[in-house]
């Protein structure tokens, strides 16, 4: 589905990426972890076509997509969800939705994503200002769906969300990879992503350097999390 190979970025004298090489194949959930500054936001943004990559390749389902201009990328099949949300304050929740849809949505039509999101539905009229943390991040990923993507990418979709809302939106992942969504996730939170992935990949200076199950991975956490997580 995603392959990223070699991938390099340099975003002004900083060389951010060096190298990234990750392997996702369809339908499965990888979390990508790491300290604050190690490139997992440029990961998702070169592969969105938001940052011109210096070298390597990234490629969906076999296509060459490396370079692509977000729009042709978005096309080929990539929603990108980034950190902080970034939804409109102004509009509501029913325009926010509105706004993403290029054509009438064929997988996700309002009245499915409101399913999916039931919270969404009862503060159709709010505006973006208004809403919780947790109902923006909602809010976010259904504007993303709307684009009917095969491959989702989260920047840090449990950032300042209370553990209930946490839980509810592991609920919402779960339920998109039933759908068959592939999902490449960057996070923070270990136990959130240990409860939803399929797979975990430690970043440390723009590159992979460890991969494993959730499972191994909270075998070996103690000593993985004080050799590349904590400060
Ligand atoms: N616009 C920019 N210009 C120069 N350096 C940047 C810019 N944006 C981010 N960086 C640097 O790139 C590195 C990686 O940032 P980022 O991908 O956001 O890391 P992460 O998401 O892992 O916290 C950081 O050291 C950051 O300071
Ligand atoms: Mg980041």
């Amino acid at each position: 589905m995603l392959r990223i190979a070699g991938l390099n970025a340099h975003l002004g004298r900083s060389h951010v990426l060096q190298g990234v090489d990750l392997d996702l194949p369809k339908g499965r959930i990888c979390a990508v972890l790491g300290r604050n500054g190690v490139g997992k936001t440029t990961t998702l943004r070169t592969v969105m076509g938001l940052v011109a990559p210096s070298g390597g390749e990234v490629r969906l389902d076999g296509r060459d997509v490396t370079g692509w201009p977000p729009h042709l990328v978005a096309r080929a099949g990539v929603g990108y969800v980034p950190e902080g949300r970034m939804i409109f304050p102004d509009l509501s929740v029913r325009e926010n939705i509105r706004v993403a849809e290029r054509r009438p949505a064929r997988r996700w039509p309002p009245a499915r994503l409101f399913e999916l999101f039931p919270l969404l539905k009862e503060r159709e009229k709010h505006l973006g200002a208004h809403l919780s943390g947790g109902e923006q991040q909602m809010l976010a990923i259904a504007r993303a769906l709307v684009g009917d993507p095969s491959l989702l990418l989260l920047d840090e979709p449990s950032q300042g969300l209370a553990p209930i809302v946490v839980r509810e939106l592991g609920g919402v992942i779960r339920r998109l990879k039933e759908e068959g969504v592939t999902i490449l996730l960057v996070e923070q939170n270990l136990r959130f992503a240990e409860a939803v992935a399929d797979e975990i990949r430690i970043m440390v200076k723009g590159r992979i350097v460890y991969a494993a199950s959730p499972d191994r991975f909270q075998a070996e956490e103690e000593a993985i999390r004080s050799r590349y997580l904590t400060l």
